[in-house]
């Protein structure tokens, strides 16, 4: 769990030595996005995210998923939300109400790390259980059906609102036999394996599609849903008739379609995106090397591991922790983003929080020097998030010619990691212009992957879910 905000720490630096403030230098020089960059990179973004609706396609998969048009407060019903992140899952009861009101009921179950690069068996084996629990719970002896909304929030190729083919997993995840193959078949299943007879699946969506939607729900000027969490993505409404890649169909070209970016993938032709030597590392070390280049730069999953490579990379240099065991902190999975949330945080100027937490969790006593440098680091590592992250923002807005809007934000990094919010609207006010900028807000939504799979699964039930076929 990332730690509260606080407000920011005032005070000086401490005089650093020469070596340090050369390295303080250096990475400044590396992590550092001016405006100008901020504003090439989202050029190039515009660009990549037109070329993902076309025939031709690019890198950026821009899914069609299904989901035609905006809720109305009109929708109502009891619906079973499971949902599927990069951390945790959770499994919700929703009454959608009507006149933007809803109940929300849930258990949560930690991912245990095994069971992402474990078999699919476990994996779906795990997520039935887990339904069947809640049922048995709530719903004892109900002879009903009850029809569940699923959101899987990786990339995956929709034919329909209930059919969802993965591409690739993503964030961190690495689990044979699921990639290209339709993930329907191994939820059901693995529910007949649990005996949960009366469950129905009825919709697949991703978690940005849930929260654009619910956004949309309780904010009517909402018009992008994005997630900033263990992973960074975003979802609109695209007209019919601007995507090339469904023109084959008879639809009117102005319905309303919600398009999944997955923008994570984007430039993983590495032409734009100013990757220092941590991030190709973290590249080449993860499970799919090559793929979702923005995502490594700015979402909650690889953030400690970026870190965690500049700090062993100086270490190595005989710079900081001289003469320590680092053995603790040589383990990719070590640090997380909630470890740069808690040293952005302390509030003390000789940083005695960070002290405390780099002696008891990673057994490395640290000078005051060497706290003012892994404070700096972690600031740069979270602001250069949070300013190439403005970068997709802003593209989209650009791509749907926005002139003001909000856009509903949810996950960890958004909601928990110091200053993000802040450094994010500084970002998109840099790149649109502070006029453009200030008429796009980000708040945070309403929680898009259970509320929203329950509206989705009500605006499914009304009839407004389409087939390719
Ligand atoms: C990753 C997934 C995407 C999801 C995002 C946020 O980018 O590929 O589907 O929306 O993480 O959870």
């Amino acid at each position: 769990v990332l730690p509260a905000r606080a407000p920011s720490r005032k005070g000086s630096m401490i005089h650093m030595s020469k070596d340090l403030q050369e390295q303080v230098t250096l990475l400044e020089q590396q992590f550092s996005v001016s405006t100008e960059k901020l504003k090439e990179v989202t050029d190039h973004f515009v660009k990549e995210l037109a070329k993902g609706l076309s025939k031709e396609g690019g890198s950026i998969p821009m899914i069609p998923t299904w989901v035609i048009g905006w809720p109305n407060g009109t929708e109502k019903g009891s619906f079973l939300a499971l949902d599927m992140g990069g951390t945790n899952l959770r499994v919700c009861e929703v009454i959608v109400q009507g006149e933007g009101k809803f109940d929300i009921m849930q258990s949560k179950y930690r991912m245990p790390q095994a069971l992402k690069t474990g078999t699919k068996e476990q994996l779906f084996d795990f997520i039935a259980e887990s339904i069947k629990t809640f049922v048995d719970e709530n719903h004892p002896d109900s002879k009903e059906m009850l029809d569940l909304g699923f959101t899987f929030s990786y990339p995956t190729e929709q034919h329909a609102i209930d059919h969802g083919k993965l591409l690739a997993w993503t964030k961190g995840f690495d689990i044979p036999g699921v990639e290209g193959e339709n993930i329907v078949p191994f939820f059901n299943e693995a529910l007949a394996r649990k005996g949960c007879n009366n469950v129905r699946l009825t919709t697949i969506i991703n978690d940005t599609t849930g929260t654009l939607i619910a956004s949309r729900y309780a904010h009517p000027t909402s018009q992008i849903g994005v997630i900033f969490g263990t992973g960074c993505n975003a979802a609109y409404m695209e007209k019919f008739g601007n995507i090339p890649k469904l023109d084959h169909l008879d639809f009117d070209a102005e319905m309303p379609m919600a398009i999944n970016c997955e923008w994570g993938a984007f430039d993983n032709e590495h032409l734009v995106l100013p990757r220092t030597k941590y991030d190709v590392e973290v590249d080449e070390e993860s499970p799919r090397p090559g793929q979702q280049t923005f995502e490594k730069m700015v979402a909650g999953c690889y953030l400690g591991d970026i870190f965690r490579r500049v700090l062993v990379d100086l270490h190595k240099q005989g710079l900081i922790f001289v003469d320590q065991d680092i053995t603790k902190i040589e383990d990719p999975l070590a640090m997380d983003a909630s470890v740069l949330s808690a040293i952005e945080i302390d509030p003390y100027e000789n940083l005695s929080d960070v002290q405390a937490l780099f002696e008891n969790n990673f057994n490395i006593l640290t000078t005051e020097q060497e706290r003012q440098l892994i404070r700096r680091a972690a600031e740069l590592i979270g602001t250069r998030a949070a300013r190439l992250s403005a970068c997709g923002v802003s593209a989209l807005v650009r791509k749907a010619e926005i002139a003001s809007c909000t856009v509903g934000a949810d996950g960890s990094v958004f909601n928990l990691y110091p200053h993000f919010q802040e450094r994010l609207a500084g970002a998109i006010g840099e790149i649109l212009g502070s006029e453009h900028g200030e008429k796009i807000k980000a708040i945070p939504a309403e929680d898009g992957s259970g509320v929203g799979a329950a509206l989705i699964a009500a605006l499914q039930a009304k009839g407004l879910g389409l087939t390719m076929a």
